[in-house]
Order: C-alpha cells, then structure tokens, then sequence
C-alpha cells in the first residue's frame, strides 16, 4: 500500500543538549502570552476608518490594515472567536474641502469613494466581517445616542467663544479649514488642529498669520458655542488606565512614548462639536448648524459597523472577556488611546482597547508618499497592472509586511519589492513547494509509500535539525503574532520553508532515489510535512496562496485541524502535477512602474471609477407600474446612417417586438443573435430614424446588455 502519510519524526537521541535547551527557553518564552495573561472569550479587532475623500494606496495597506488582517486570519485559524470590523469615515474636513475643491457634494465624494476603497480591500484579501460607512443611519444614531449619554451626564462642558470665521464662504474655521504658522517650530502649513511638521497639537487661535483654506482670505472672529471634552478632568484617571494596560500587556513603545508626552503635557478641553453641515447633527436643542466633531463620531463607528454585523454585537462592546484592539497607523495614536478611552470610560457602557498596536509610516523610494505630488502606489492601480501576474495580491502583501513599519518608517521601492518576489516567494517559498511535489509526483506517482524515517540512520543529523526548527516554529509564530510583529511571524514561517530547502538539498532526494527509493521516501515525506505546514500556516500572511496550496494537497478541515495541533497522522490523496504559485518579475512591468511615480495626473481622467449618484427614491408602486420581461434576441442589424443604433428583433415569447438600441459600437449585430435579454416591454413606443422602437432593452451604462443569467426562465416571463 503506498500512501502520503505524514509521519512525524523525532529523533530525540540525535537532539544536542543545546537545541533541546533552545526549544525550551523559545517554548517558555512564547508561552508568556497564554501563562501569564488570561486568555479572552472573544476578540474585536478593528482597523482605522480610512477617509472616503480618494483611493488607497500601499502605505495605508502597511498601516492599518495588513496588520489587523494577519491577526485576525490567525485568530481565527485557531478557532477564537473574532470579529473585524472597518468602514468608510465620511465626515470630517477631509471629504468637504474635497467636494468643494471639485464644486460637487460631500456625498457624491464618498459615495465615489467608498466603493473604490471596499473593493481594493476585498481584492488583496483584507478579511473585515463588516466594512460599514459612517454616513448610514444606524451610524447616526448610534453615534448621536453615544453623545445624548455623555451630555446627559454632564460631561460636555458647554461654551461661548470666539472662532475665526471666513466671511466669504460664510463658515467657522476649524481644522483643515485654517492654515498659518506654527508656534512651536514655524512651520508655515500648519493645520488648525495639527501641525504636521513637528506633531503638536494646536488650535486655530494658537496659529500665527491664520488665513482660510477655503478663501485665502484672513478669517474675523465670531461668537460661537460649543461642548467640550474636559480631557484635564481625566488626567489622573487616564494616566493610571495607560500604565495598568502596560501591567497586562506589552504596548509598543513609540505607541506609549507619544501617550506619555501627551500625558506629561497635561491634557486639555477639546470640542467636540463643529459648525459645519456635513456630518452627525448635535442631537441637542439649540445646537442648530451644528455636526460632531469627525474624532467623535469616526471611533464610535467601531461600534456601529459591529452593530450591522450582529445582534450580539453587545458581547463584543460590553462584556470584559471581550478583547478589544485597535490596529491604526501613528497619526491617530491619541484619539485611539486617549481621546476614545475617555469618552467610553465616561459613558461607562463599554469596554476599553487592551491595545493599540500602532505602525509608523511607509516611504516610498526614501521619500514620504504623497497624494498631491503622486508620489504613492495606488492599490486600484497595482491590482489592474499586475493583474496577469500569478499570486500578485499575494505578492503585494508579503513585500508589505517585510517591510511593516512596525516601530519605525519603512521604506518601500520597485527594485525591493522585484527582488523579494523573485528570491523569496518565486525561488524559496515557491521553489520549495514546486520541487517537493513535482519530485513526488513525478517519482512516486504523487503517492508516497509509508516508511518508517528513523530506519535511515545515515540521514538522522539532517532531520533532526529540520525537526528542530519544525517544532519551535508554531509557538514561535504564535508569541509573535500576540506581540503584534508580524514582520518576525512571517520571517519565521519562511524560515521553516529555509529549513526545509535546506534539508531537501543536504538530503538531495533526486539522487537518493537512484540508490534507495524507500530513504527518497521518507525525506520527500518529511518535506511534505513542512509543505501541508506551511500551506496552512502561511493563511495569514497570503491567503491567495494558502488556498491553492491546500487545494494541491486536498487539506479539508478535519486536516487543517490536525496540523494546527501538530498531528500529522493523516493521509494525502495522490498529488496531481503542481502549479508554479509565483511568477519572477518582468523588468519592463518594475520599470513602468517607476516610471509612473509622481507624474502628475491632472490631465488624466480620474484613475477610479466615477459612479453616478443615485436617483431620487420611487416607491413599490412606482416599480409595479414597469413590465419587465425575459426575451430573446432573434435577429439584428446595423441601422442605416447610424454609428450608434442596431435594430433589434426580440422574442417575447407571445410576440415579437422590434427595439432600437444604441449599442453599435459595443457590439456586432452578429453576435447577439440568441442572447437572452431583459426587455422593458410596456414602454412607450418611439420613433427614432423612422424605425419604431417597442420597448429598451436594459443595459448597464447605457453600453453593455444587461444579459440575463436566467436562461431557463421561458421568454415573456415577467422579472419583479
Ligand atoms: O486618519 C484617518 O484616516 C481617519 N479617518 C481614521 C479614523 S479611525 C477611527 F477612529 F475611525
Ligand atoms: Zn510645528
């Protein structure tokens, strides 16, 4: 009987005394974790709301979310429960001064947007349970609600004051909407709410030489009110909450560092409401004209976005064997650890974050990205160019956590990202696996025999240092993903994959078989082993990749488990001929892309996809009163003197109608003879170069039929 079995091996009596004492202290070292911390019933995990104002591009990939995506992806594969949750930040300065730079409405913005951001994110695998919008309604309440506690409560402090003001836009000035000098640094961009050059905090009246981003103009002040966050009320009580959570569990210390200096600065009141017409209406009377704050209600979409997911979304907010974590990029260190635990500690509903693992920034060629300049990878871009590219999406997230600024700025460029994917991925990881299988199924007819590996006592050294690795990787990998680094997770999982090429080329099976095919065996079995262990363990990192590769090995679920507890005790179903999982890169694919940096693209049609807004709501009543009928087309032709118009025979089953549509340029007459069409039959009759027309058949964009899927549907039925 030949068979696959995976035969685990462990030559205790070749381990030296050093690798023995190595597993121990790696076993006692990662075990810190589950000994030391109690272990959470569920986890909520949540990334940054992006801003719904343009696309993504690879810095906020390596940011926010890559890393929320590897946790949660090993949460999961482990079995705990765990949610991911995001969605769209739509409010805030971001995606008004956008739409007035563009003379469109904030909601044309981020309804263009949203689905843009959504869909690069679902293409490269980011795993979200729900990705929410915080322009819905159950944000609005849920947000308003949030504040109508805190208000009630009485811990706003309500306030007059004067507020510059641009008289020609006829706005209050706040954040991005006012610009001047900074006083800490003389920086001459500073923000209203933020100087970017040397990070601090400021406020529009700190500024020197303020002037109106929307005019230009130097803004007057005017009386205004507004509630406030007294933050220097929760000093104390925050700094002990910071240094508890440090009792529990290691934050990173960029991440405490910047706490800590904003403590040591002393914490001051904050509004938490603005004069703008974009966003949640303060829920007060008297408060008329007037929206949260963005860094109020943004946050708070953490809990709306779970709210849409489930009914139990309570469990994951309220129950302190919950394990909330915020993974965010470093520019919004604060309002995660300081500004958003007092506001749920005020409220006093809600748990609080056991960590806010922030990254730093990514650079792009030594050089910060930039939007306006073009200096960025744009991810919509990426996903269309590298589209013929094997295992791309892949690709693009192993190169990116490689390079996760993790404690510090990273740096990301082509010539890197060309080399990682040929060296590691295309010559290790995929050589790895190629050469494994493609030397079991060509040798053994992709069964290997069962043999007993500790038999070949001349091959006792190479596996058991291969053994050795194998065994500490699990909970090596398993320390580093609690620890929030990813970068060494990943290295040590492709460090199994070094391991085991080397075993497979000190133990050359391709010769060994020549002599004895039973000793090829047995290293080709172990080698197997590492490859079933890889393909369920590399999940978190490349899911694309995963999947193919368990689907090689036929892994169902029941096997999976049994890696995951390191049983290898299981049978592999015959290998078919393996795939090559990565592709080396084209020069001329690399080159293009460096050569699109930072063009400008003014002149471009914008890069993503326009969607036009939606038409105002009908009523049931309204859509009862179209006929929509199934038909199908029995004959075309080019209408005479028309570029645009073919005419149109459809069978409608009871009768044969003739319709003009104006799709000559998408289509051949020829080729839409037998499609099976959506017909818009009681339409009136129109008469367009003196054919009459009986009807539309749908399309979508006024281009592409809106081919129906439903071939078994009998022409003339009706479609409601
Ligand atoms: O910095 C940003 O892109 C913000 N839109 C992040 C919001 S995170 C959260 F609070 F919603
Ligand atoms: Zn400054």
């Amino acid at each position: 009987m030949t068979k696959n079995r995976v035969v685990k091996c462990v030559m205790i009596e070749s381990l030296s005394i050093f690798n023995y004492l190595k597993i121990i202290f790696a076993r006692f070292f990662n075990n810190y974790y589950n000994n030391f911390m109690q272990k959470p019933k569920r986890y909520l995990v949540t990334s940054a709301l992006p801003y719904a104002n343009g696309p993504l591009h690879v810095g906020h990939l390596a940011g926010a979310y890559l890393s929320g995506d590897i946790y949660t992806r090993y949460l999961r594969m482990q079995g705990e429960d765990v949610k991911f949750i995001c969605g769209s930040d739509e409010h805030g300065a971001a995606i008004t001064i956008r739409a007035k730079k563009e003379g469109t409405t904030p909601q044309a913005i981020v309804d263009r947007y949203h689905p843009v951001i959504r869909d690069s994110f679902k293409q490269l695998g980011i795993s979200f349970d729900k990705y929410h919008r915080t322009s819905s309604k159950l944000h609005h309440e849920t947000s308003s609600a949030f504040f109508k506690v805190l208000e009630e409560k009485g811990v706003f402090n309500e306030k007059t004051s004067e507020q510059y003001y641009d008289e020609k836009f006829n706005q209050f000035l706040a954040d991005r909407y006012i610009k001047g000098e900074c006083p800490k640094c003389g920086n001459s961009d500073a923000y209203g709410d933020q100087c970017e050059k040397c990070g601090s905090d400021l406020s529009p009246t700190e500024l020197i030489n303020p002037v109106s981003t929307l005019s230009g103009a130097t803004p007057i002040l005017r009386e205004t009110k507004h509630w406030y966050l007294p933050m220097q009320n929760y000093q104390d009580w925050i700094a002990g909450w910071l240094e508890e959570q440090q009792g529990k569990e290691k934050w990173k210390k960029h991440v405490i560092g910047q706490c800590n200096s904003w403590v040591k600065q002393g914490l001051q009141e904050r509004s938490m409401t603005r004069d703008l017409d974009w966003g949640v209406k303060v829920p007060v009377e008297g408060a008329d004209g007037k929206v949260l704050y963005v860094w109020l209600d943004a946050p708070i979409g953490y809990i709306s976005a779970t709210k849409a997911l489930t009914d139990d979304w309570k469990s994951y907010w309220q129950d302190e064997d919950s394990k909330l974590v915020h993974f965010i990029g470093k520019d919004n260190i604060v309002f995660h650890s300081i500004i958003f635990p007092i506001l749920l500690h005020a409220h006093g509903d809600y748990i609080l974050p056991t960590n806010v693992p922030a990254n730093q920034f990514m650079n792009l060629d030594g050089d910060k990205i930039s939007t306006s300049r073009n200096h960025a990878v744009w991810l919509h871009e990426y996903l269309e160019d590298f589209k013929d590219v094997p295992g791309n999406e892949d690709t693009l997230r192993y190169v990116l956590t490689m390079l996760m600024p993790e404690n510090k700025d990273s740096d990301f460029n082509w010539q890197e990202f060309k080399e990682r994917n040929d060296k590691e991925l295309v010559g290790l990881l995929g050589g790895f696996f190629h050469r494994t299988l493609t030397l079991i199924h060509k040798n053994y007819d992709g069964k290997l025999p069962e043999v007993d590996a500790s038999q070949f006592t001349d091959l006792a050294a190479q596996f058991s240092d291969l053994q050795t690795d194998f065994d500490k990787f699990p909970k090596e990998l398993d320390g580093y993903i609690h620890n929030y680094e990813f970068r060494n997770a990943l290295t040590a999982t492709m460090d199994l994959a070094r391991s085991g090429n080397k075993f497979l080329n000190d133990t050359a099976p391709w010769k060994l078989i020549k002599q004895d095919k039973e000793a090829a065996a047995a290293v080709l079995a172990k080698c197997l082993e590492i490859v079933a262990t890889l393909a369920v363990y590399v999940e978190p990192f490349m899911p694309f990749t995963a999947k193919k590769i368990q689907g090689l090995l036929h892994l169902d679920e029941a096997m999976i488990a049994k890696v995951l507890k390191a049983e290898y005790d299981f049978d592999i179903p015959t290998l078919s001929k393996p795939e090559h999982f990565f592709k080396r890169l084209d020069d001329k694919l690399i080159q293009a892309q460096i050569e699109r940096l930072d063009k400008p693209k003014e002149d471009e049609k914008p890069a993503v996809k326009e969607y036009k807004p939606l038409k105002p709501e009908i009523t049931f009543d309204d859509f009862m009163k179209l006929d929509i009928r199934t038909a199908t087309i029995t004959a075309a032709e080019k209408v005479k003197k028309s570029s645009k118009l073919l005419k149109i025979n459809v069978d409608l089953g009871f009768e044969e109608r003739t319709v003009l549509s104006g799709i000559a340029k998408h289509y051949k007459a020829e080729e839409l003879v037998g499609q099976k069409v959506l017909l818009l039959a009681n339409l009136a009759p129109r008469t367009i170069a003196k054919i009459e027309s009986n009807g539309m058949i749908l399309m979508a964009d006024g281009q592409k039929l809106a081919f129906t899927s439903a071939d078994d549907a009998d022409n003339g039925e009706q479609v409601s």
